[in-house]
């Protein structure tokens, strides 16, 4: 990047994802010492505000102990206002931007747009973009963010207009659970360990199951949570994406030019094998008050109306129809308001052939191999033991990998640092692709539908418990055997 310029467009700079998220991760970025020496970081958005207030509105967000790396950041942020659908607006920021880069006397300027805006002006802003801000000595990406479309209809349509605009390679539709830690890890741990590689299927395993669960409710996002729920939320994007990374199939190669499409080719293949979801099959559930923790219900969240049937807790259970793990069911429960605030990965292992019949009279749990992705990242095998002392029981225990023990001192960056970076460095690997997206849709859209036209009621389950009961009792019928912390 040494001999490169970067102006980096963070378009919606005065709103919530931007200070909360974009300019946290590039401080981060920036602070590491990841962004090149050359870089301005121009925010836009409709709103007035001096560059002065507008250092002091990200500010406080940029968390360090290091004062004077802060504020060498801050000078690099600047802001303008402007229209969306302008193209004279953006143009003239463009103008200033080439000036400052053309003051750096280097040949190659790259741009960068960050769009932490709404999805209804993704094309207006594109449009002007296009029409006005482009570089044409360096390459340019776009950053956009979810939701990517209502259904599979509404997502079609923004694909076909963004795509009209700029091509795949310059599109980076974040999912920020492909820069966590543990997802991450996904395919190492998979793909580069024989104690795992070969008992990945069906033969061995006997369900998976993806859990997503909050202790916090809506907190005033109920006008947009109401409008698209649960399934929208977290399961047709953040879920899937875990999910289609524990069932693909191996890439080609996991390095190398191609390597990006290699992976994602494989995710769109395994996604394409899934089964259409059934509504006996799933649970619906949406919180109510409690009283003793002082939490209201999500009706009585103000931005929510009265009579709202959103779903605010969902279990689907899919079934992945190819050679690996048709008949594997694969469990995905979400919600919020629950007891509990976790999301991992639950792969649970057929008891040991014999194992019953060699020990008699005692319960022999199955194996179960748990990511945890967050809180506190861990890898752990719930394992059979003898009982250590005298007794010759078997006992439950765990093979322990907690990344807090054992790379204490490892820096683990947030998500969205991760990943700008690997925008920077042009890896579209951990980007979701177009066709990606697509299929992620198909799987949902029906049944979605189903429940919309019905307008099904969900269940209703009280603020702080494990959600519905009918939940476990799902997940009981498809075999999977409850262990603690489950
Ligand atoms: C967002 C959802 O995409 O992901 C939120 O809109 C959810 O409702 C969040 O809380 C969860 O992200 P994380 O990283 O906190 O697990």
């Amino acid at each position: 990047f040494k001999h490169q310029s970067l102006c980096i467009f963070v378009i919606g700079a005065s709103g919530d994802l931007a200070k909360k998220k974009t300019y946290p991760s590039l401080f981060d970025l920036f602070e590491h010492g990841f962004l090149p020496p050359h870089t301005i970081i121009c925010g836009y958005a409709r709103s007035k505000k001096s560059d002065d207030e507008f250092r002091s509105f990200i500010s406080a967000y940029l968390k360090t102990k290091d004062e004077e790396k802060k504020s060498a950041f801050l000078n690099l942020c600047i802001y303008r206002s402007g229209a969306y659908d302008s193209v004279s607006d953006v143009g003239a920021v463009s103008k200033e931007m080439e000036t400052l880069e053309n003051a750096t006397g280097l040949c190659i300027k790259n741009r960068l747009f960050y769009f932490a805006i709404p999805p209804n002006v993704f094309v207006p802003i594109g449009t002007s973009i296009k029409h006005s801000a482009l570089s044409t000595q360096g390459w340019n990406r776009l950053i956009v963010e979810k939701p990517f479309g209502h259904d599979l209809n509404s997502f079609n349509e923004l694909s076909r207009d963004m795509g009209a605009l700029y091509s795949e390679d310059e599109i980076y539709r974040i999912d920020h659970y492909l820069g966590k830690e543990m997802v991450q890890n996904l395919m190492l741990l998979r793909f580069a360990n024989n104690t795992f590689e070969p008992l990945w299927n069906r033969n061995y395993i006997s369900s998976v199951m993806i859990t997503f669960k909050e202790n916090i409710g809506t907190q005033g996002r109920g006008g947009y949570f109401d409008s698209y729920g649960i399934i929208r939320d977290v399961m047709q994007n953040h879920l899937l994406q875990v999910l289609s990374l524990v069932a693909m199939e191996p890439p080609v190669r996991a390095s190398g030019d191609d390597y990006s499409n290699f992976v994602r080719d494989e995710k769109v293949k395994v996604l394409k094998c899934i089964e259409p979801l059934s509504l006996e099959n799933t649970v619906l559930g949406q919180y109510v008050g409690n009283n003793e923790l002082n939490e209201v219900g999500y009706l009585e969240d103000p931005t929510v109306p009265a009579d709202s049937v959103t779903p605010t807790f969902a279990t689907v259970v899919m079934n992945v129809k190819n050679a690996r793990w048709d008949g594997v069911p694969f469990i995905m429960k979400a919600g919020k308001a629950l007891n509990d605030k976790k999301v991992e990965v639950r792969i649970q292992f057929k008891q040991a052939p014999g194992a019953t019949h060699m020990f008699p009279g005692v319960e022999i749990p199955r194996n179960e191999l748990v990511l945890r992705l967050q809180p506190n990242e861990a890898v752990y095998m719930k394992t059979n033991v003898k009982s250590p002392g005298l007794s010759t029981k078997p006992v439950a225990s765990e093979l322990d990998l907690s990344y807090n023990v054992r790379y204490a001192d490892t820096y683990l960056p947030e998500a969205y640092t991760r990943l700008v970076l690997d925008v920077l460095r042009g890896k579209q690997a951990t980007f979701v692709r177009d066709d990606e997206l697509r299929a992620a849709w198909q799987i949902f859209t029906p049944l979605l539908n189903q429940i919309e036209s019905q307008r099904l009621t969900p269940i209703p389950y009280v603020f702080g418990t494990r959600g519905p009961m009918e939940s476990d009792n799902l997940v009981k019928k498809f075999g999977y055997e409850f262990h603690s912390g489950a």
